[in-house]
């Protein structure tokens, strides 16, 4: 019996590229130092929040000096949603901290920051982490959504790293768990602990992004496995020419994925949660706008079709996101909700929504009012990868096609099918560009933990240039945040990116989709190459590539 497949024999053997800073080791690395930092806004509450880490300097590194590297034990935590090349992030870790000291020792706290709180972990060595080198997954350790908030996780946490005489720990997580990362780094320096606390930018949503960090990992992998598939459908489309094709993917709020995916396969219709919100689209104009493609197409006899639609966008169309909140808060302050039966909790619910959001809530099918009634995650969100949102625009597209007909406006045939592509990318085999960047990322944590720095995000940056060339340092975690609203109350929290309406990768998507809508231009982008010519397997996400002005295919 085989024990791994062929493509994981030969992964094995990548040795993921680093920039060329830290390739001499981090004994062999000088510190620069760059101005105080300040937070993206509510700076007095952010800074009377973290009053002992807040606006540190942005940091970089560059070869030179020879330090002598003390014996020092790091714990590791995976925070959140899988993303690809987690795996890589913690190789990159172990390798650094051992190269620098032999003696040096690597714990992975057990299914994400409950691990700490809880004190299960593992030491991980080098026969565990050269099983996982390059794979997808964080089944090396598990992850989990633990919110790390409160005095008692924070003083359970200390304990269990004096313990096990840990004078370090990396968080790798999205904008969620770099929170939970700053405000733990904010209180082991209150508590002058001598623990520093490192975060590393991941999740496949994209929105873990901004001036200094340029993108989160996973999102490579992801949208290219979802490119891949989505490709595959497009053919699909194109050869029976029966079914339109509604198609969810995943990112939680912004849409840099369904973004990324268009461009890579070019389909006839890609909603943007965030134009949704700046233009006001309601849900009713949304249904006419995609009935409007529907129709031009049948009247060419195209009746079939492929339409991208975000995760998010229910949260983004304005009526449905004020009455989202507004529901957030009746759930927050609601007390024995869950033991109520459906009809109860509609009545409740409906009962206690302020002016227009009764009606709005009421407007929707009973399968959608029961998902957004369900639990939030740990940090208060809507958990939109179970919120059928296709399933609603189909169910609305095929009542307003329906009436067309009987008015003689309209004569095709609309058969949809829903798909929802989200944890099927989560954890691909990273691409070379995740493995690289991931593994960077983890050497480079363990270059911030060696120059004594805490609240700080790893950060490699210069990423549409060859990996030798990339600036590897470190941003105050601080400086990405503000103020907002959870579980009903104002908390510090990293600003998510969203996609921006008047950047390049959107332009990209507003000066074609109009041809794409009614001219079959689809692309096949195909599976993620591992081997082969390099324009072919190193090539980053036509995103990152727009982003940076750099990549004259993309023009
Ligand atoms: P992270 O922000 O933790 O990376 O997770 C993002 C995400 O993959 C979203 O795209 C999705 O909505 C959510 O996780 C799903 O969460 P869960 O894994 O808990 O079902």
């Amino acid at each position: 019996m085989e024990k791994i497949s062929k493509l994981q024999q030969a992964r094995k053997q990548y040795c993921p590229k680093l920039p060329g800073s830290l390739t001499d080791g981090i004994k062999s690395l000088e510190i620069v130092e760059g101005e105080k930092t300040r937070a993206v806004r509510d700076e007095n509450d952010i800074q009377n929040i973290f009053k002992n880490v807040y606006g540190a300097p942005i940091v970089s590194f560059r070869k030179g000096g020879n330090r002598q590297i003390q014996r020092r034990n790091v714990g590791v935590i995976l925070s959140g949603g899988q993303a690809p090349g987690g795996h890589n992030v913690i190789a990159g870790l172990f390798d650094a901290l051992k190269a620098a000291n032999s003696d040096n020792k690597l714990y992975g706290f057990l299914s994400g920051p409950s691990g700490i709180i809880e004190g299960n972990y593992i030491e991980l060595t080098s026969d565990i982490i050269d099983e996982y080198r390059n794979t997808g997954g964080f089944d090396i350790i598990g992850s989990g959504r633990t919110k790390l908030e409160t005095e008692e996780q924070f003083e359970k946490s200390l304990n269990v790293c004096r313990k096990l005489d840990i004078s370090a720990i990396v968080i790798i997580g999205g904008d969620d768990s770099n929170t939970n990362a700053a405000l733990l780094a904010e209180w082991m320096k209150a508590k002058n602990a001598g623990i520093q606390v490192i975060g590393c930018p991941k999740t496949i949503d994209g929105d873990l992004k901004n001036e200094q960090i340029e993108i989160s990992f996973g999102f490579d992998t992801a949208t290219k496995t979802y490119s891949e598939l989505i490709g595959n459908i497009c053919r699909d489309a194109r050869s029976a020419k029966k079914y339109w094709h509604f198609i969810k993917l995943m990112g939680r709020s912004a849409t840099h994925v369904a973004l990324e995916c268009a461009l890579q396969t070019q389909p006839n219709i890609a909603l943007i949660s965030e134009e949704v919100e700046a233009k006001k689209y309601s849900l009713n104009y949304i249904v006419d706008y995609m009935v409007n493609i529907i129709v031009k197409r049948a009247e060419m006899g195209k009746n079939y079709g492929v339409a991208l639609i975000p995760e998010g966008l229910i949260e983004f169309i304005p009526e449905m996101k004020t009455m989202i909140s507004n529901l957030n808060d009746v759930l927050a302050g609601a007390t024995g909700f869950d033991s109520l039966t459906f009809e109860k909790k509609c009545e409740y619910i409906t009962s206690k929504l302020e002016g227009n959001n009764a009606s709005v809530f009421a407007s929707l099918p009973a399968i959608i009012q029961s998902q957004l009634l369900m639990d939030r995650d740990p940090h208060g969100n809507v958990q939109v990868s179970r919120i059928e949102t296709e399933k609603l625009l189909i169910e609305m597209i095929s009542a307003r096609l329906a009436a067309m007909k009987k008015e003689g406006k309209y004569s095709g045939k609309f058969s949809a099918l829903g798909h929802f592509f989200g944890y099927e990318g989560r954890c691909a085999a990273p691409s070379n560009f995740d493995a690289d960047y991931c593994y960077s990322l983890g050497y480079n944590a363990a270059a911030l933990i060696e120059f004594g720095l805490t609240g700080y995000l790893s950060s490699v940056r210069d990423l549409t240039k060859p990996a030798a060339e990339w600036v590897a340092g470190g941003i105050p975690l601080t400086m990405m945040m503000n103020m907002e609203k959870r579980h009903g109350q104002m908390k510090p929290v990293i600003q998510k990116a969203l996609v921006d309406l008047n950047g390049p990768v959107f332009k990209k998507l507003a000066d074609n989709r109009e041809a794409w809508a009614i001219e079959d231009c689809y692309l096949f982008p195909g599976a993620i190459q591992y081997f082969g010519p390099s324009e072919v397997c190193d090539v980053t996400t036509k995103t990152l590539c727009l982003e940076a002005g750099c990549c004259c295919c993309c023009k």
